[in-house]
């Protein structure tokens, strides 16, 4: 049996989000030059996207986490494996990501890179699954509220497979 998917968001749907976000973005940055922070993996393609619809000079970094599987994701703890390249203190930084789920990534995320000072520090997230929550992370950007419902597709895996659909699919497994 093969897994079934079915679209949730369209690319189309997803190319004009992105731009509506860049527009934001490119206005609320006027004259800050952001620093914007991928967080890696399920996020790089919709970075890729969205700074280019930003028209404001920006700089990128990257970071890469591990939660320790499903399993112990649940205890909050997230390691750190890949750093941003250079200090954060006082530059306006926007954590861009995939999707929120019981949003303890970013809340251990925003713990972390708020102790190292930076002038500002907002979030831009494509999904969000709102209602799956264990600690409160409120979004500055967001795109999409979605259902509790497994979502491959833009980025986003099941065990690496899929990230390079283009729209957002719901997995079903047989
Ligand atoms: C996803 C996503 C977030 C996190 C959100 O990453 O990119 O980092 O899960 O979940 P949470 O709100 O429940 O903490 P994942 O662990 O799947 O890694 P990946 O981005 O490398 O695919």
């Amino acid at each position: 049996m093969h897994d079934s998917l079915q679209v949730l968001l369209s690319q189309e749907q997803i190319a004009k989000k992105v731009e509506q976000l860049g527009r934001e973005l490119s206005h609320e940055y006027q004259g800050k030059e952001p620093l914007m922070v991928c967080i890696l993996k399920g996020a790089v393609v919709f970075f890729a996207d969205l700074i280019r619809c930003i028209t404001i000079p920006v700089k990128i970094d990257f970071m890469a986490v591990s939660s320790y599987g499903k399993a112990t994701k649940t205890s909050g703890v997230v390691q750190i494996l890949k750093d941003l390249d250079s200090s954060i203190e006082g530059r306006h930084l926007v954590i861009v990501e995939d999707i929120i789920d019981t949003g303890l990534t970013l809340n251990y995320l925003l713990e972390n890179l708020k102790s190292r000072r930076p002038a500002s520090l907002k979030i831009c997230v494509l999904l969000d699954k709102i209602e799956c929550r264990q600690v409160e992370v409120i979004p500055d950007y967001q795109g999409f509220v979605i259902p509790d419902e497994f979502v491959v597709g833009y980025g986003l895996d099941c065990a690496d497979k899929y990230r390079n659909l283009r729209d957002v699919c719901i997995l079903s497994r047989p």
